[in-house]
């Protein structure tokens, strides 16, 4: 059978990975596919990368300047998309899509934005939009809850799915330095962007975990929804105190589903999507996950729990996971639209319209730090407030105060609760006169 022909864009590190994986493994590859992939056609802006390149893959596979060439042409079956950001490569995916050309995508911010109008347009003309390599690079993520799950009914996912922010805490906690001397390491070691602003502060974690969600749970893509906290302010000092009690902090993305019954107040049922620093216990694998490293774990009712382990970003661990859609494509090209693996895992009138909840409905526990005046009651005002909101304290740990010194530091972890109450017992703190700081709030889970 010919060969089917792809399209690619962008001639970035995962451009140019994707391109030498499917030159390296074609063999493989095609015996997997059941036919050759080859690349018809690339686009880059970059003119210097399109001539370096024209200069590999020879005239036969032409490099435009112009991706619009590369979308409308109609040799070309399949459209990777390896731009990133919003436009142009809305308008380009939803072009190829109009031309009857499916789409494999690694654009995390396009799909948890924009999903929602790409995946109807991809139905109405009966084409795919494969993501794999959207959501923690290599780990075929993705494939496991659209399919290797689909016996299940998904609790929760908790992720480190951002590279950087990893790196940076994995660094802070080993050296105990603070985050921007790290920020600095990272960036200057290619970890972290110049302007990192995506990474630290949760979005691009937040992007990853929309799409986790909408396809674990049947819902929308909703980013807009999601709560979003990065690491930036976090300070060595807690890290510290953390380890102490017996935890790491990593940034999680968290998705779960609370519904009524099962010790859930009617009324309050919904889906959690948060991304935060979140404290989780030493002992658990995913808090032993280090450097820019990634993990998934997925709590499922018949398998139970499940860890996926691997290289989030990177030239070919990623295009590993391109090149699989591409398989994946290729294979399905011929089969009827309806037979096909659903975008979001539910067929389209399946899907639920389960609310994401407010973060002040959301049921996680707590860890506090108050810098306190050192003197005799300050304990038992803060317990009672506490007591007063029905939050149960789990431990205490105070800092042994210098000679002289007239303040400490108070850590209190506390047992699950509700996100809203949490609020007004903190208001209520930090209007205490003994109480000298702004109290450090993190949210903390046992992903028992
Ligand atoms: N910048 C991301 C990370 C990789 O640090 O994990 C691409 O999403």
């Amino acid at each position: 059978m010919k060969a089917i022909q792809v399209g690619l864009i962008g001639l970035g590190t995962v451009g140019a990975g994707t391109f030498h994986v499917l030159q390296r493994n074609q063999a493989e590859i095609r015996g997997r596919a059941g036919r050759g992939i080859e690349i018809a056609m690339v686009s880059a802006r970059n003119a210097e990368r399109a001539k370096a390149y024209q200069a590999i893959v020879g005239d036969g596979v032409p490099c435009v300047g112009d991706a619009q060439q590369l979308v409308n042409n109609p040799a070309i079956d399949i459209v990777v998309e390896l731009i990133g950001g919003i436009e142009p490569a809305r308008s380009l995916v939803l072009q190829a899509i109009a031309n009857g050309k499916h789409v494999v995508t690694a654009n995390k911010a396009l799909l948890a934005v924009h999903g929602t109008e790409i995946f109807e347009a991809a139905r109405e003309k009966g084409v795919v939009v494969a993501f794999e390599a959207a959501v923690a690079g290599g780990i075929p993520i993705i494939k496991a809850l659209r399919e290797g799950l689909t016996a299940n009914r998904i609790e929760w996912i908790a992720g480190i799915i951002n590279g950087t922010t990893n790196f940076i805490l994995s660094e802070m906690r080993g050296k105990g330095l603070d985050f921007a001397t790290v920020l600095k390491e990272a960036q200057r070691l290619g970890y972290a962007e110049s302007d990192p602003t995506f990474d630290i502060e949760g979005v691009d974690a937040a992007h990853k975990l929309t799409l986790m969600s909408a396809i674990a749970f049947g819902v929308p893509v909703q980013f807009d929804k999601a709560h979003v906290e990065g690491i930036s302010s976090l300070q060595a000092t807690d890290i510290k105190y953390a380890e102490q009690l017996g935890y790491r902090i990593k940034l999680l993305g968290i998705t779960r589903r609370r519904m009524d019954g099962n010790g859930v107040p009617a009324g309050t049922s919904g889906i959690e999507l948060r991304v935060h620093p979140t404290l989780i216990p030493s002992s658990r694998l995913i808090a032993n996950v280090e450097g820019a490293m990634n993990a998934v774990v997925v709590q499922a009712d018949a398998v139970g729990t499940t860890l996926y382990y691997g290289k989030g970003a990177g030239a070919e661990p990623t295009a590993s996971a391109v090149v699989a859609d591409l398989v994946d494509v290729t294979r399905l090209h011929t089969a009827d639209p309806d037979h096909r693996v659903p975008h979001l895992a539910f067929q389209p009138d399946a899907m639920s319209d389960t609310p994401i909840l407010e973060m002040a409905d959301v049921h996680t526990a707590f860890y506090l730090r108050l810098v306190v005046a050192d003197q005799p009651g300050v304990l038992s005002r803060i317990t009672t407030i506490l007591a007063e909101h029905d939050i149960s304290i789990d431990a205490v740990l105070q800092r042994e105060s210098g000679e002289g010194e007239r303040q400490t530091d108070l850590i209190i972890l506390t047992h699950d609760t509700v996100e809203g109450r949490m609020n007004e017992a903190l208001a209520k703190m930090q209007g205490l006169p003994t109480v000298l700081a702004p109290i450090v709030r993190i949210r903390k889970e046992e992903l028992a």
